[in-house]
């Protein structure tokens, strides 16, 4: 006699009803008995009544988050060893390495593709198959499937493997490209610093000895900024929560149109600073938000200069202005450009990662921001300015006391 197998489980958790909808009708044309919880709790409640072999859990969802529904199957015994797979909009690297840190075996950004999303499920169910197909027979034990059991263990470890490394492949191109910043301004002041030793001292001494403490100033406070970076890429990946102090915006911005002298020279353009004489404090971590801050700036700078230069109106050159204001508990910085914005084509794919117009651009500037910011518990945007060019906009959450 023959016995058809039991169709394996997929339980799939969303709170938001359309997104369940597009991951059933994804995998409904795949022969698994699909599930669907609404919530953390109901997710819980039927893992426990129903063990799946597989669970796609969304991240982001109100009460219980996925992070926390995963630490709960974890600390179960009989629920630990069902897979998940985060599924979530958070495609940042962070959210990946806390999800894998969580126990997931893999993650998946939102929006996927369906494709992508049925051939990680039928890698996981078919592992899943052949573990539970080797529990079996261990109870009969043998050395044998003690071997198989290794292997398969090592298949798992190596998938999971690869995942991460896609993740750590992301994080390495966000490394460079904050590094790069830092370096290019200290190769500049290095230079500056040359030329003004080679000029002639005769009657300019002192004020080469002046510009040449300056200069070598900058280059220092450069310098440390690059190891204060790669400092905090170091700490995000262990601790993404650590770093945070309590920040003022307005030095912190003050600070950050220093750090972008070379990027305003190199781009002949000009920043101005439009700050309130007082803004509360926030909560934060101020190397993280100066990354997002002069990003901003440089991507404001590189399209204003991109442009066809005309004045402002005032007979003022284009500029770039960054301001700043506090609004429902948050702060919000703001930087306006003047340049020629993008298509509406492009306005997708803004914050995806690699994704740029540039012929030097590596894409990852605004990517890095928006998880910089989502760590802080802020939002990230843009808006278009009736006149010419893009403001991008940041929040902070105001320091509660
Ligand atoms: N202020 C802006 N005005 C117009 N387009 C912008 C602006 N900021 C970003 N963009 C568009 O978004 C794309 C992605 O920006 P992002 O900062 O992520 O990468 P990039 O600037 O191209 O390269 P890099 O990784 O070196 O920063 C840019 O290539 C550009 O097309
Ligand atoms: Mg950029």
């Amino acid at each position: 006699m023959v016995f058809s197998e039991p169709r394996s489980q997929v339980l799939l958790v969303d709170d938001n009803p359309q997104n369940l909808k597009v991951l059933f009708d994804t995998l409904e044309g795949s022969d698994y008995r699909l599930l669907l919880a609404n919530n953390g709790k109901k997710a819980l409640a039927i893992a426990e009544k129903l063990k799946p072999d597989l669970i796609l859990l969304d991240i982001m969802m109100p009460e219980m988050d996925g992070y926390e529904v995963c630490d709960t199957l974890k600390s179960n015994p009989s629920l630990r060893d069902i897979p998940v797979i985060f599924l979530s909009a958070l495609d940042d690297v962070e959210s990946k390495v806390k999800g894998f840190e969580k126990g997931g075996i893999d993650y998946i950004a939102k929006p996927f593709q369906p494709k992508e999303v049925v051939s990680r499920v039928a890698t996981q169910i078919k592992l899943r198959r052949l573990e539970q197909q080797l529990k079996e027979k261990n109870r009969e034990l043998s050395a044998d499937n003690i071997e198989m059991q290794l292997k398969l263990e090592a298949q798992r470890e190596h998938l999971a493997h690869f995942s991460r490394l896609s993740t750590m492949g992301e994080m390495a191109a966000g490394f460079a490209h904050e590094v790069n910043q830092p370096l290019t301004a200290i190769t500049n002041y290095a230079r500056v610093a040359l030329r003004l030793l080679g000029e002639d001292l005769d009657d300019n001494t002192v004020v080469n000895k002046k510009m040449l403490a300056t200069t070598l100033n900058k280059l220092e406070a450069q310098s440390h900024r690059a190891s204060d970076v790669i400092q905090r890429i170091r700490g995000f990946v262990k601790k993404p929560q650590s770093g945070k102090t309590i920040v003022d915006v307005r030095s912190l911005l003050s600070d950050v149109v220093q750090f972008a002298e070379v990027d305003v020279k190199n781009n002949k353009g000009q920043v101005v600073l439009k700050l309130p004489d007082e803004l509360p404090t926030v909560e934060a971590d101020a190397i993280q938000v100066q990354q997002v801050a002069l990003n901003l700036i440089r991507n404001a700078l590189e399209a204003t200069s991109a442009c066809p230069q005309e004045t402002d109106g005032a007979g003022d050159p284009l500029h770039v202005s960054v301001s700043a204001y506090a609004d429902k508990q948050m702060i919000w910085v703001e930087v306006k450009d003047q340049g020629c914005g993008f298509t509406e084509d492009a306005e997708q794919k803004l914050f995806h990662p690699f994704f740029t117009t540039k012929g030097d651009g590596m894409g990852i500037g605004l990517s890095l921001c928006q998880s910089l910011i989502q760590a802080q518990g802020g939002k990230i945007g843009f808006r278009r300015n009736p006149d010419k060019g893009i403001t991008f906009y940041f929040s902070l959450p105001i320091c509660a006391r």
